[in-house]
């Protein structure tokens, strides 16, 4: 008798300890999970970065010397026939240094320093920042984000606020005529925030949406085209998504949806 009810005992222990077992298993499979998946981004940031950052390298010092260069002569000569050419050449030399500080953006793109992020004072930020760039072009903006204002996110807020100072730019410079409007709403959904950037602007031709996300696209003369290959990058590396949908000669919308929480993977809620 008593023998069994001993071994009875050691078999519920031995289910309880089954258990604890199997939830510690799953549990560390989680965090090597998502470890490998860090290590992933990282190998392809680092790739990515020290392809850029040397390019921007190797081409800043013959671009210094030619700077240089063009200075001298144009001093030399001084002449008005050969000044126009000069003035050309440095026009050109100070774009090139745009595309250069821009690689270097991308190349120091690091994996998201997470924090507490107030989406509704991040944009308010953004877009007084950005405005005040253009007050020239008197667009008309609205914001629809206080669904968002108490809410927070777990994001990087140097890359976001990147992300949303480039997709702004675009906005506005997509905008030509003089009843321009931007329109920027802030929502929740499914655990994901979702920021949305539409204007009135010139829009996109349907064969080129599919090329905007590229480095080095751009139909502006004093583009580099790294800006949305930019945020598309900051975007993946907060495990969101950037969507843009335009029709030509009537304007852009641009998405973005970022996890509410960082190690929302998509099946599960962690905080409930
Ligand atoms: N809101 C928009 N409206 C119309 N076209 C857009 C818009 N946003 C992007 N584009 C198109 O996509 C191209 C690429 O945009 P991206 O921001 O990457 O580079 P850019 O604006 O040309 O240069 P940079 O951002 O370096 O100043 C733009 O040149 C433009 O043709
Ligand atoms: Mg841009």
């Amino acid at each position: 008798m008593k023998n069994i009810t001993e071994r009875k005992q050691a078999e519920t222990i031995l289910k309880g300890e089954n258990k604890n077992l199997e939830t510690l298993v799953i549990k560390r499979s989680e965090e090597l999970f998502k470890v490998q998946n860090e290590l992933k981004q990282a190998n392809r940031l680092s790739s990515i970065g020290t392809l850029a950052a040397t390019v921007a390298h190797e081409l800043r010092n013959p671009l210094g010397v030619i700077r240089m260069a063009a200075y001298n002569i144009r001093n030399k000569v001084n002449s008005p026939a050969t000044n126009r050419h000069f003035e050309h050449i440095e026009k050109k030399i100070y774009e090139s240094d745009l595309i250069i500080n821009n690689l270097l953006s991308y190349s120091n793109i690091k994996l998201p320093h997470y924090q507490k992020v107030s989406a509704h004072n991040l944009l308010t930020d953004c877009i007084q920042l950005v405005g005040a760039k253009y007050l020239h072009k008197q667009i008309r903006v609205t914001k629809d984000i206080d669904p968002v204002k108490d809410e927070y996110i777990e994001a990087d807020e140097f890359q976001i606020r990147e992300v949303m100072i480039n997709i702004l730019d675009n906005a506005y410079q997509s905008i030509e005529h003089d009843h321009g409007r931007i329109r920027v709403k802030a929502r929740i959904q499914d655990f994901y925030m979702k920021i949305k950037v539409q204007d009135n602007g010139v829009g996109i031709d349907k064969s080129e949406k599919a090329d905007v996300f590229k480095p080095f696209f751009t139909n502006k003369s004093k583009g580099t085209g790294l800006g949305l290959a930019i945020c598309h990058e900051l975007v993946q590396l907060h495990n969101g998504k950037i969507e843009l949908a335009s029709r030509k000669f009537h304007g852009t919308a641009v998405t973005i949806s970022l996890p509410m929480r960082r190690s929302y993977d998509g099946v599960q809620d962690p905080y409930n």
